[in-house]
């Protein structure tokens, strides 16, 4: 039985590590690390226990690429340009989305203890100014420790209407629209696009080593590092990495994963794409929110919810998407799928230790 101290002096020593680095062995066990990372909100906490809370966001490749910064009535999240993805993310596109996610979060844990945040972006980090304010707990504030992006095939139920239409409006945003398709025929064409930037990312070798830099074969790598792409969160099983890592080719195949998007596609109740007016940092934190929020929202109705991003991190597609969407001059920025589907195993995150600047 692991007891609390052996918890924390294994988050601690998870805390000076490198995020490539893969220590086996630390005192923390799994389990421990989901229960330390996703604990409910102490309103106790202060302002480290809102960046705790704003950590807890979606972000790309479970990168976690943020710096936070204390003010006396502020706080700020700035990008980690050494988790910077360049290969899958070049133009940092995925970077401020996930900010905006975690600002998202930011909010409602702030209201939870009596803070009113006004928030601002500028240069590159997003400031939030804190002022009192009654407390506030939402619906959304409960369900930033239920969500998680579900990797699963889902069981292919409709949603209703009305719930739809309160996706729609959690899932819209100052400058950014959301799409929500429901109609099996536009899933399937997109689908499509899914599949294409699937092959075309699983042919690029310097996105295929950037997505295995960043994934986790087993519970210790996990735990050692707390962050990137754990395979049992993909539904995958955990394995040693001496035979995970010969044995991947031979898994982790164009034609499995391609089959696997269309079954998971298939068995979601619909698509939702997010499209910004314009293509700058500043909408793409406003896309994150608004993605958060519906997040938020879908979990809080006991709904599941997976990133199908693959035509927007394409290029070509991206645009061929847009076309396809009638979007004039705007292009799309995120795409989800949303049903009724199982639970999978929790992604971890760093201690907020390793997070304040
Ligand atoms: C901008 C952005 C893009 C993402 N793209 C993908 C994607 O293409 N495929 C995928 O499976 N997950 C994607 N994710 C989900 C992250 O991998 C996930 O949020 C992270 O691993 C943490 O897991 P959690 O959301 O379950 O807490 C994306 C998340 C964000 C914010």
């Amino acid at each position: 039985m692991v007891n609390r101290r052996s918890v924390m002096a294994g988050l601690a020593c998870a805390a000076v590590m490198r995020p490539q680095q893969s220590f086996a062995a630390t005192a923390a066990t799994y389990e421990d690390a989901v229960r330390a990372t996703w604990a409910p909100l102490r309103t106790e906490g202060g302002f480290e226990e809102i960046v705790r809370y704003a950590t807890l966001a979606a972000n790309s490749h479970n990168t976690q690429p943020w710096r936070f910064t204390l003010g006396p009535r502020s706080m700020a999240i700035a990008p980690d340009l050494l988790r910077r993805c360049p290969a899958v993310d070049p133009n940092d596109h995925h970077l401020f989305v996930s900010l905006g996610c975690a600002a998202e979060n930011l909010t409602h844990a702030a209201l939870a203890l009596g803070l009113r945040p006004t928030l601002r972006f500028e240069g590159s980090a997003i400031t939030a100014d804190l002022e009192n304010a009654s407390v506030q707990q939402s619906p959304l504030l409960a369900a930033i420790p239920r969500r998680q992006s579900t990797r699963a095939v889902y069981d292919g139920r409709p949603v209703a209407n009305d719930l739809l239409r309160e996706l729609e409006r959690a899932g819209t945003g100052e400058g950014v629209a959301i799409l929500l398709i429901t109609d099996r025929k536009q899933m399937a064409a997109i689908t499509d696009y899914v599949v294409e930037g699937n092959t075309t990312q699983m042919r690029d070798q310097r996105f295929m080593e950037e997505l295995k830099a960043w994934m986790r074969f087993n519970e210790g790598e996990a735990v050692a590092t707390m962050d990137g792409l754990f395979s049992r969160t993909s539904g995958n099983p955990a394995l040693p990495r001496w035979l995970a890592r010969p044995l991947l080719p031979f898994v982790f195949t164009e034609r499995g994963e391609n089959d696997k998007y269309r079954a998971s596609i298939g068995s979601s109740a619909g698509l939702a794409v997010f499209v910004a007016e314009h293509d700058d940092a500043a909408h793409w934190v406003e896309v994150g929110r608004a993605c958060q929020r519906f997040a938020l929202l879908a979990t809080s109705l006991g709904l599941k919810y997976a990133f199908v991003n693959q035509p927007v991190e394409v290029p070509r597609l991206r645009a061929q998407l847009a076309t396809y969407l009638d979007l004039g001059a705007r292009l799309p920025d995120l795409v989800v799928r949303f049903g009724t589907g199982p639970e999978l195993p929790k992604s971890l995150r760093r201690p907020v230790a390793q997070v304040i600047a």
